[in-house]
């Protein structure tokens, strides 16, 4: 395997973190881009980026955005939108001014796909509906529709799906819930759930960046999708807790808005097509593996 100089935006992120560790134990050179603390800085509102960040860069993995877990104010929204649409951009023109070829791996999530779908959703499957889906789609067109996508050596856009993982992000915050006995399913529970532990997702972005074979829109989720009452459940028993009630859609609708509707309650099922084809093999493809390697 040849070593690969990356350049990483939202490397102090959740997945960011674990990413640039990852890499850097793989032998690959790792060049942090960040609003504050990166070996680069950029400042994406004045459109300005340290003019050394490309210097022997061969790879791009972007996963800066405005976080999603807050109520969608007008103001969030365009914080979420811009903060992923404008750097993008920027990244962009930079690849334009360097004009050479450069792999670039992009984040993005299973909310492509929509918040409500029955259907069974592959790499192939067309985008749905929403606010997510509107910006996860215009994401990836902010790569494959610029003048310098004839620049990129390859373009990937992982479609992430909820990351587990007790440092951060979703799990982090039902924790103290669940271990108080007053863990529930959220709404009817019977919504789909497409989740990825951090190790997996990890794995997947160092796959991205070693094998050129794994190309495009990739579905990265385990493939043991849950309800989130199997979820619910799961977490009890690991936690030998009980599980109380549901907590009622109308409130979680009042207390989080729109933001419930498209990530706690969203029903989708997504299949990790393309990386069951590349023969992946998951560390945690099932919940309660999953559960019990991070909670036990
Ligand atoms: N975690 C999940 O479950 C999940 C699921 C699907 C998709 N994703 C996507 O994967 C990417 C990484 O996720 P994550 O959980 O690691 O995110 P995260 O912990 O929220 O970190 C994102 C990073 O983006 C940068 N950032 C935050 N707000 C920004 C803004 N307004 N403008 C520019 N940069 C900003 C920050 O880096 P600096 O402060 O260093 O600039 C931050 O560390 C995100 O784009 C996220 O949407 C995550």
């Amino acid at each position: 395997m040849t070593s690969k100089n990356i350049l990483v935006s939202g490397a102090s992120g959740l997945i960011g973190r674990s990413v640039c560790d990852a890499l850097r134990r793989r032998g690959h050179t790792v060049r942090t881009l960040s609003r504050r603390h990166g070996d680069v800085i950029w400042h994406v509102e004045r459109g300005y980026i340290d003019s050394s960040a490309f210097d022997g860069i061969n790879c791009i993995i972007h996963l800066a955005g405005e976080n999603i877990a807050q109520r969608w104010s007008a103001a969030a929204r365009a914080r979420i939108v811009q903060s992923r649409l404008a750097t993008t951009r920027l990244l962009m023109s930079e690849i334009t001014r360097h004009g050479r070829k450069i792999d670039f791996i992009c984040a993005s999530g299973i909310n492509f796909y929509g918040y409500d779908r029955d259907d069974k959703l592959t790499e192939e499957s067309p985008s749905g509906s929403g606010f997510l889906a509107e910006l996860c789609c215009r994401w990836e067109g902010a790569i494959t529709g610029s003048a310098a996508a004839e620049l990129l050596a390859d373009a990937k856009f992982i479609r992430t799906g909820v990351v587990l993982t007790p440092e951060g992000g979703a799990l982090k915050k039902m924790l103290p819930i669940f271990k108080a006995g007053l863990g529930g399913p959220l709404g009817w529970g019977h919504q789909m759930m497409s989740w990825i532990s951090l190790a997996d997702i990890v794995r997947i972005y160092v796959r991205a960046v070693e094998d050129n074979t794994l190309t495009g829109a990739v579905n990265a989720v385990a493939p043991g999708n849950v309800s989130n009452a199997e979820f619910t459940r799961a977490l009890g028993a690991v936690l030998h807790r009980p599980v109380c009630l549901p907590v009622p859609e109308f409130a979680l609708k009042m207390v989080f808005g729109e933001m419930a509707r498209e990530t706690v309650l969203a029903n989708l099922q997504v299949l990790p097509q393309k990386l069951r084809q590349l023969r992946f093999e998951w560390k945690h493809p099932d919940i309660t593996t999953a559960l019990k390697a991070m909670l036990q």
